[in-house]
């Protein structure tokens, strides 16, 4: 017991019993609650995960967070107050938003069985979230315009995250001050990065951006276009796509001059009643031919019938995006067109471009 840090409390508000402990060699912390404990592995050690739990408690460990870097916790040897917080409210107390809900369903209802074993906590990062995709040759990189995605659910940002509710092109936020910096610190660095490692990246990359206090920073990388930033993007793309990728591949991309259109651009998605949850299939869907004369509708998750009718056939169903002088004139265009289209249970945001 000698090199652990030990303390104890009562929390009156929530009347539970929490220790926090603190394992020198494995840079570990356990935080105790009456029936069930948190394991944080601060990502320092070589840490056994097994080992650090039989060391530091005989009771069941219902989760384990990783990744938590040692500057997250000060550098000092009590447990953060921030995750203390965090642990007691959300955790211990018996209150359950939805961060507790998600870890519920991955461990104790196996939702997503062998990966949701592990649970890692990162740094919470506090701002506007910006999407750039970007054109890649291996050695050199163009930014597209930047747009901004809506992943809640529900309107006002709320409700469980989704694979995006709709997007607008370009950011107001993405001023071109940020626009160098993330240049400088974040986009070339992630090309010069994949080269050195003799993994030279052609095609597109997906920088997901958090524009907080201290600045931008990566919240996620991934190989391709964003969905559904992608149909807003590249609707003010003038050049030829086409010629674009060519001089992806053939490391040309200093020689094209890339140009977009004024103006601005939006997508709505249309998603089936329940989704990120438990949806139907299969509800006929009317009014894409209107909706036609006023946007583009890109089909996400729908079906072709033999006599032609159109039926969903998955969570997001379709995306609706529009063009105008400006933002708000390409966000009411979406929304007229969409006002066309009607299938049972039809759920979509009506606040895109406008939070
Ligand atoms: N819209 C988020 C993504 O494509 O990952």
């Amino acid at each position: 017991m000698d090199d652990w840090f030990t303390r104890e409390r009562i929390d009156e508000d929530t009347d539970v019993l929490s220790e926090y402990r603190h394992w020198e060699e494995t840079h570990c912390y356990l935080l105790r609650g009456r029936e069930r404990s948190l394991l944080i592995d601060t990502g320092l050690g070589i840490c056994d995960i097994r080992q650090a739990v039989d060391r530091l408690t005989d009771r069941p460990v219902a989760a384990v967070a990783t990744h938590i870097h040692w500057d997250h916790i000060g550098g000092h040897r009590y447990f953060p107050e921030f995750y203390a917080h965090e642990a007691e409210l959300n955790w211990l107390s018996g209150g359950f938003p939805l961060s507790v809900e998600a870890v519920r369903a991955m461990m104790a209802d196996n939702k997503f069985g062998a990966s949701g074993s592990t649970v890692v906590i990162e740094e919470c990062m506090v701002g506007p979230e910006v999407t750039v995709l970007a054109f890649c040759d291996g050695k050199h990189l163009v930014p597209m315009l930047s747009s901004q995605d809506h992943k809640r659910a529900y309107d006002g940002n709320q409700g469980p995250n989704t694979g995006g509710m709709g997007a607008f092109c370009p950011s107001p936020k993405y001023t071109p001050e940020i626009a160098e910096r993330c240049m400088k610190e974040i986009f070339l660095p992630t090309v010069a990065a994949m080269k050195a490692e003799g993994r030279p990246f052609k095609g597109v990359i997906y920088f997901g951006l958090m524009l907080t206090q201290d600045g931008p920073k990566v919240v996620e990388y991934n190989a391709r276009f964003g969905d559904p930033e992608c149909q807003a993007v590249l609707f003010l793309l003038e050049t030829d796509l086409l010629d674009i990728f060519l001089a992806c591949r053939n490391g040309t991309l200093d020689h094209l001059n890339i140009r977009w259109k004024d103006g601005a651009a939006c997508c709505l998605v249309l998603a089936s009643g329940g989704y990120p949850g438990s949806y139907a299939k299969g509800l006929p869907i009317t009014g894409l031919e209107d909706a036609g004369q006023q946007a583009v509708v890109f089909h996400a998750g729908t079906k072709l019938g033999d006599d032609g009718t159109v039926f969903t056939n998955g969570g997001r169903v379709l995306g609706v995006t529009a063009t105008g002088p400006d933002l708000n004139a390409a966000i009411d265009s979406a929304y007229a067109a969409t006002g066309h289209i009607h299938f049972q249970d039809m759920h979509f945001r009506t606040d895109i471009g406008r939070v």
